[in-house]
C-alpha cells in the first residue's frame, strides 16, 4: 500500500514533532505575543532578506483568503489560473472573507500563467466604469496545482504586468518549499524581488501538523490582516505551537531537505512512467507527476493498493495524480511503477 494521494496525507515530520514537543511543555503568551512567533518574524525576515510582517494561520485556504482580503478592495478582482486552488478548491472563501472580491480564472499552460494569457485577459474586459469589476489582483501558485514551477524571471515577467496595471501580486506558496529545493533561484529572488507583495508561506505538506502563514512584503495592504484575521476566527490562542512548528521545520534546512527528497521521489515517478511508455498530462518540474494511465495499469495499481486522485484522461486514459512528500519512500515509488508494469 502507498499513499500518492496528496502531501496533505503524509503526517508529521520528525523536526517538526520535536519543536512542537518542546514547545508544549511549556507556558507562553496567548495569541502571538509569544518569543517563537517573534523569533519566526526574524528567522522568515532572514530567509527572505527582506522585513516582513508575518501571520500564522491553521489553513492554506485562511492564508490565501486572507492575503486576498488584507490586499484587494471588496469590489476588486483578482486574476488566477483556472487551476488555482483559490478558485477551484477552496469553496470560495477568498470571496467570503474578502466581502466579495471576485476571482477571474485564466486558462493557461500547465497550470502556469504567462504575460500574454494575463495581458489578453485584461484587454478582452470591456469597461462600463462603475458597473465594472476593476481588476486590483494577481494571484499565482508557486508549485503549481499542474506540478509545474515559475523561476524568478516567469514571476517578475508577470509582476511587470500586474504592477503596470495597479494589480497586488499574490503568491499561493503551499508547495513553496518545492519549488525552492527544485530549483537555482533564492526564496528572495522567487518573491519580493520578482515582484510578489504578499504570499502565504506553507509547511503543511511539506511537514507541519497544520501551519501556514501570511507573509507581507511590500507596502500593498489595504486592510488590517491581524483584524481580518480574528474576525473571520484565524487567530490561534496558541500561535506559539504554529510558530513553533515553523521554526522546527525552517532549521538547519529541514524543510529544503524533506522538499528535495520528495522531488526526487517524484522525478524517479517520471521517469519509470516514461520509461513504461506512460505519458504524462504535465512535465514533472517538483513532486507531482500526472500519469495518464491505461484503464488495465489503473486497475494493477488499485490492486496493489496504490492511492492516487484521479480524473478523466481523456482517450479511455485515467489521469493520475501522483503526489510524493517527505515521507514517500523509493519502495513507494517502485512499487507503484512495478504495479504499472504489470511486473
Ligand atoms: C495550491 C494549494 N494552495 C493551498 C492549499 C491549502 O489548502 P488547505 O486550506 O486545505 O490547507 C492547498 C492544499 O491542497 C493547495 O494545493
Amino acid at each position: 500500500v502507498a499513499n500518492f494521494a496528496s502531501d496533505n496525507n503524509s503526517g508529521v515530520c520528525p523536526e517538526v514533532m520535536a519543536a512542537l514537543a518542546q514547545e508544549a511543555g511549556r507556558f507562553g503568551p496567548a495569541y502571538g505575543d509569544d518569543e517563537p512567533s517573534a523569533r519566526l518574524t526574524a528567522t522568515l525576515a532572514e530567509l527572505f532578506e527582506h522585513d516582513v510582517q508575518v501571520l500564522p494561520v491553521a489553513t492554506g485556504t485562511a492564508a490565501n483568503s486572507l492575503c486576498l482580503a488584507a490586499t484587494n478592495p471588496v469590489w476588486g478582482g483578482v486574476v488566477c489560473h483556472a487551476l488555482a486552488h483559490i478558485q477551484v478548491d477552496e469553496c470560495a472563501a477568498p470571496t467570503v472573507i474578502g466581502g466579495g472580491l471576485t476571482l477571474h480564472p485564466v486558462e493557461a499552460d500547465h497550470g502556469r500563467l504567462t504575460p500574454e494569457a494575463v495581458e489578453g485577459f485584461l484587454g478582452s474586459r470591456r469597461d462600463s466604469g462603475v458597473h465594472t469589476v476593476p481588476i486590483t489582483g494577481l494571484s499565482l501558485t508557486q508549485v503549481t496545482e499542474a506540478g509545474t514551477r515559475y523561476s524568478a524571471d516567469e514571476v517578475a515577467a508577470l509582476a511587470e504586468v500586474a504592477h503596470a496595471h495597479d494589480m497586488v501580486v499574490h503568491l499561493d506558496g503551499a508547495r513553496f518549499a518545492n519549488a525552492v529545493a527544485a530549483g537555482t533561484d533564492s526564496p528572495a529572488e522567487l518573491t519580493w524581488r520578482a515582484g510578489v507583495d504578499v504570499m502565504s508561506l506553507g509547511a503543511t505538506k511539506g511537514g507541519a501538523l497544520g501551519a501556514e502563514a501570511v507573509v507581507v512584503f511590500t507596502d500593498c495592504l489595504r486592510d488590517d490582516p491581524a483584524r481580518l484575521r480574528k474576525r473571520v476566527g484565524h487567530l490561534l490562542s496558541k500561535q506559539r505551537l504554529a510558530s513553533a512548528q515553523f521554526e522546527g521545520w525552517l532549521a538547519g534546512g529541514a524543510w529544503l531537505r524533506h522538499a528535495r527528497h520528495a522531488n526526487a521521489l517524484a522525478e524517479r515517478l517520471g521517469q519509470g512512467l516514461a520509461r513504461l511508455g506512460v505519458p504524462l498530462a504535465h512535465p514533472v518540474q517538483a513532486n507531482m507527476a500526472f500519469a495518464l494511465l491505461g484503464a488495465s495499469q489503473h486497475e494493477r495499481a488499485v490492486a496493489a493498493g496504490m492511492h492516487y486522485y484521479v480524473e478523466d484522461g481523456g482517450g479511455g486514459r485515467v489521469e493520475a495524480r501522483l503526489v510524493t512528500s517527505w515521507s514517500s519512500t523509493q519502495a513507494d515509488v517502485d512499487a507503484l511503477l512495478d504495479a504499472v508494469g504489470g511486473a
